[in-house]
């Protein structure tokens, strides 16, 4: 039912853990399954993600999607991370079974609350970014995913 490479990122998460005083951190959750994710990042003064680390209190896929989201935000730019979507994530780990793409969720809006923290921290606008949601259940209800 998963691929080989969500179990790969579900046995084996990458980058795990913390980012002390990190430039931005973002945390979401989904009330519905109450599953939790935070991302840390490290940015540099060009806007390059230099460091990447989370923590998920989740399923098996929230795991394997937080992992692959890390992986592929990691050296980006700022801008290029907001390009690092759901489908993204979900095609990186060649697919998820539909009842677990909302997992993929949490991933994609970790990365934007961890944005977001590091927008209001520095005073920066960065275009395309919208203020994420703690829970995403609130978005999903009406959105197709
Ligand atoms: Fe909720 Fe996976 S079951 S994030």
């Amino acid at each position: 039912m998963y691929s080989e490479k969500v179990m790969d990122h579900f046995n084996n998460p990458r980058n795990v853990g913390e980012i002390e005083n990190p430039s931005g951190v973002g945390t979401v959750g989904n009330a519905k399954c109450g599953d939790i994710m935070r991302m840390y990042f490290d940015i540099d003064e060009q806007g390059v993600i230099r460091d990447v680390k989370f923590k998920t209190f989740g399923c098996g896929a929230a795991v394997a999607t937080s992992s692959m989201a890390t992986e592929l935000v990691k050296g980006k730019t700022v801008k290029e991370a907001l390009e690092v979507t759901n489908k993204a994530v979900m095609e990186a780990l060649d697919g998820l079974p539909p009842v677990k793409v909302h997992c993929s969720l949490l991933a994609e809006e970790a990365i934007h609350a961890a944005l977001w923290d590091y927008a209001q921290k520095n005073h920066i606008v960065i275009e395309g970014l919208k203020e994420p949601v703690n829970d995403i259940a609130e978005k999903s209800e009406d959105e197709e995913y």
